[in-house]
């Protein structure tokens, strides 16, 4: 048989999870015992260390977890030597009393290598190899192993700039996008954390991972990105619109999907994380529960979760603010519509976060006020 790349699964376009998994599969043919690969990483800003990706099913064990680097000082102690950790019996290893250790030996790991990721020198997480038997890290066992390690690293490292350059883009755009909009730079904040809220507020019911969550906070801002498309005289009219300039003003959902697919394909984005959340918020956030929305009149849940928490932040940041076609309504006349269409047009469950969270809506109101100008 002609030979074939072992790591061929690595040329396709693919998320880094699946890339991961693919890694794991090639390690484990020669290793067996290597039962997780995990990649946690660090945020220098708030000194937090993060699970990021694993390899293992949906269950892992460290999902949602994260840790300031202080609480952890097994790992704190591999960055001030600057050399990775083996653990060949993690049974008898002494960090036992802090909670990641709890849950990997809970979870059956017996023994782990854990190698530090830098890049041009600077500390950003751990790679965690965990594995299912006691002492079988050995010199020659650990040599191939790093030469994994530091390939993660590198698609990591790849990964993360895509999404540091995409969140620049993001940010650019909608500053420009907003320039003609009466929606202002603060109803883009408020209604960022709005969404952030909600998706919070959904994470145990819904089993969001932080990384969606994050993702909603960073997309939301862009929803309206297509109207950049409609002329000022239906944009900024100071009355009802007549039926050919809504017909107009409806398509900036399906123009906002169209620049924002532009948008991927330019910038070479297209196996991003997560991008899909994106359109599907560009695409979606004016449907409505009931079919009654448009571009295509989804009901329910086929209107994906990230169009139905950010439909709830837009009509209530919309309500409560000023437009040229509208006065602005108190929050308590906003929480009342928002709860007598819930389940017919918005999402129940959306609306029910935002109701419960009074005081954060408020916080949020505060730190994002109105600028009198805009
Ligand atoms: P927008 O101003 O950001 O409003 C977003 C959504 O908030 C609206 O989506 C609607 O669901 C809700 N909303 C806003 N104001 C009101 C209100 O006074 N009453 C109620 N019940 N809901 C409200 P919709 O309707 O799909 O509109 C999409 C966009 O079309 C609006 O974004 C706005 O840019 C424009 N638009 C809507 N109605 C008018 C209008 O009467 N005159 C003008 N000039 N533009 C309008
Ligand atoms: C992890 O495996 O994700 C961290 C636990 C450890 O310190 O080994
Ligand atoms: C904006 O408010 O224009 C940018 C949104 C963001 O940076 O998340
Ligand atoms: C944001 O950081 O998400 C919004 C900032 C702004 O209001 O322009
Ligand atoms: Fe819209
Ligand atoms: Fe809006």
């Amino acid at each position: 048989m002609p030979y074939q790349d072992s790591l061929s699964a690595l040329n396709d376009a693919g998320s880094l999870k699946e890339r991961l998994v693919s890694i794991h599969q090639v390690v484990k043919g020669h290793f067996p015992f290597i039962a997780r690969i995990a990649v946690t990483l660090y945020d220098s800003k708030t000194n937090i260390l993060r699970a990021y990706e694993h390899s293992s099913g949906n269950a892992d064990p460290l999902s949602n977890y994260q840790a300031s680097l202080d609480a952890a000082p097994s790992l704190k102690r591999i960055l001030e030597q600057k050399r990775p950790r083996v653990i060949n019996n993690q049974l008898t290893f002494e960090g036992g009393q802090h909670e990641h250790t709890r849950r990997i030996a809970r979870q059956g790991y017996a023994a782990s290598y854990t190698l530090p990721m830098f890049n041009q020198g600077v500390f950003f997480g751990f790679i965690f190899f965990n594995a299912s038997e006691p002492d079988v890290f050995t010199d020659g066992v650990l040599q191939q192993l790093d030469i994994v390690g530091h390939l993660i690293s590198l698609m990591v490292i790849g990964e993360i700039s895509n999404v540091r350059m995409l969140s620049a883009v993001v940010s650019t755009i909608a500053h420009i996008t907003h320039q003609r909009d009466p929606e202002t730079g603060s109803h883009l904040g408020r209604m960022s954390r709005y969404s952030h809220l909600i998706a919070r507020g959904l994470a145990a019911k819904y089993q969001l991972d932080d990384d969606y969550i994050e993702h909603v906070l960073l997309f939301s801002p862009l929803h309206d990105i297509g109207k950049v498309g409609i002329p000022d005289s239906i944009l900024l009219k100071p009355g009802d619109l007549d039926e050919n300039e809504w017909a107009v003003m409806s398509t900036h959902v399906l123009k906002g999907r169209e620049m924002i697919d532009r948008m991927v394909a330019n910038f070479g984005l297209v196996g991003l994380q997560h991008v899909d959340l994106l359109r599907n918020i560009a695409e979606f956030h004016h449907e409505a529960m009931d079919g009654s929305g448009y571009p295509h009149g989804r009901k329910g849940e086929d209107i994906p979760l990230e169009a139905r928490i950010v439909a709830v932040a837009d009509v209530f940041d919309a309500l409560t603010s000023r437009r040229p076609y509208k006065e602005a309504w108190s929050t308590d006349d906003a929480f009342a519509y928002l709860k007598r269409v819930a389940g017919e047009k918005l999402d129940r469950d959306c609306v029910q976060v935002l109701v419960d969270n009074r005081e954060m809506v408020k916080r949020i109101q505060a730190q994002f006020a109105e600028d009198p100008l805009g």
